[in-house]
């Protein structure tokens, strides 16, 4: 028997407590031994909930209980949560997480201490939800080596920049909805801003290079400047655009970033939409491979967190590597890098755009005082100057990845 604590009943909380109980057979017989929820860990009461004796108010009930060997901490943010899985590695139990947060701000410290204390820190559904990428890149692709990482890492924005693709609605327009169906926060800075996506990027980027990629040096740009216009262009070039977490190794360091993209059709991440997450990985021996499925929500999160329980129970008493040291991964500077950019501008300045941009192509659309043009591939820091030059002539540039 093999007792599992829960630290928060939230909503991955209860879906951790939820698929424990209902998928019991099947976790039970792949970890090798019966596992149950002793303790959940939560400052309010549920009167009424099946689970309710089971709900404690003191994270010391948990940290001296000899049967809890495995803790699933599902309750975001960095505090408490860093003290409590600090303490319960450094007393031998694993942690098994779906805190982005915590892990990209301590993953390194807390690895080093489960590696020490012969316990496990496993961190599946930070990254895509329900999607088994950080498994993937642990334990299938560990013959590889990983070249590059493109992913669609937040479902709040995927769904609102799908909703403006379909609906040609306006980026307040459609969030308002997302708000009111429940699909994005009441305060969605963290997703529209790119920083929900920064910290899965930089958790992906460090298990790629073995080396630990700071989120806050990553270059982040959201969404919220995007307009209904700019998709009216993106349609009439074949185009979508989509927010990506990207990471690519390149000669002059980790290339990583978020930002909005515009893709054609035949770019491998075009077809998810929706709240989907998809990841994009492109490694020496295999080549390319994609992985796809809901990155966000209840029992798809909780799964993930599952899974890491049942890895724990296999490997209880014994640490499994995580390729992620503490020392810092260089960056590159993405301002020197080469890429074709759409830029979106008033009619009456096409001579300007132009001649800031020779050599492009234009997108015209009849009886619209606005114009789009594709620029020919230049260093990001050549066309930051000459877009900025063009002052208030342009409304809208936007990153082309091939
Ligand atoms: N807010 C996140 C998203 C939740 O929309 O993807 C999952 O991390």
């Amino acid at each position: 028997m093999v007792g599992v604590a829960v630290l928060g009943y939230g909503t991955v909380g209860s879906g951790v407590v939820e698929v424990i109980e209902q998928n019991n057979d099947v976790v039970s017989a792949r970890a090798g031994e019966k596992l149950y929820v002793k303790h959940i860990l939560d400052l309010r009461e549920f009167p009424g909930d099946p689970y309710e004796n089971k709900v404690v108010h003191d994270f010391n009930i948990i940290l001296e209980d000899e049967d809890v060997q495995i803790i699933c901490e599902t309750m975001g943010g960095v505090k408490p949560a860093y003290d409590f899985t600090k303490a319960a590695l450094l007393k031998g139990k694993s942690v098994c997480t779906s805190n982005k947060e915590l892990v990209a701000n301590h993953g390194p410290e807390l690895l080093a201490i489960a590696k020490e204390k012969n316990c496990n820190y496993m961190f599946e559904a930070s990254v895509g939800g329900g999607i088994p990428i950080i498994r993937t890149i642990n334990n299938a692709l560990t013959a590889e080596k990983i070249e590059g990482i493109t992913g669609i890492l937040n479902g709040t924005t995927n769904y609102i920049l799908t909703k403006m693709d379909k609906e040609g609605a306006d980026f307040a327009e459609v969030l308002a909805k997302a708000q009111e169906l429940g699909y994005a926060e009441r305060n969605p800075e963290a997703d529209v801003e790119g920083y929900d996506a920064c910290r899965k990027i930089a958790i992906l980027s460090s298990l790629m290079t073995g080396k630990n990629v700071k989120y806050e040096n990553i270059y982040t740009e959201g969404i919220t400047k995007i307009t209904a216009d700019d998709f009216v262009y993106a349609k009439a070039a074949g185009m979508a655009v989509k927010i990506f977490g990207m990471s690519k190794n390149t000669e002059n360091g980790t290339l990583a970033m978020v930002a909005p993209f515009m893709i054609s059709a035949d770019y491998p991440l075009y077809m998810v939409n929706d709240v989907f997450n998809g990841v994009f990985v492109r490694s020496n021996m295999l080549g390319d491979s994609m992985y796809y499925g809901r990155g966000a929500g209840k029992l798809p999160t909780a799964s993930a967190v599952v899974g890491d329980v049942v890895e724990c129970a296999r490997n209880l008493g014994n640490n499994v590597p995580v390729f992620w040291d503490a020392e810092e991964a260089k960056l590159a500077d993405i301002s020197e890098v080469s890429r074709s950019y759409f830029v979106r501008a008033k009619a009456e300045a096409k001579a300007d755009v132009l001649a800031a941009f020779p050599g492009g192509e234009e997108v015209v659309i009849e009886g619209r005082n606005d114009f789009g043009y594709f620029t020919l591939e230049m260093k990001e820091k050549d066309f930051a100057e000459k877009y900025a030059a063009l002052g208030d002539k342009v409304f809208m540039r936007i990153r082309v990845e091939k």
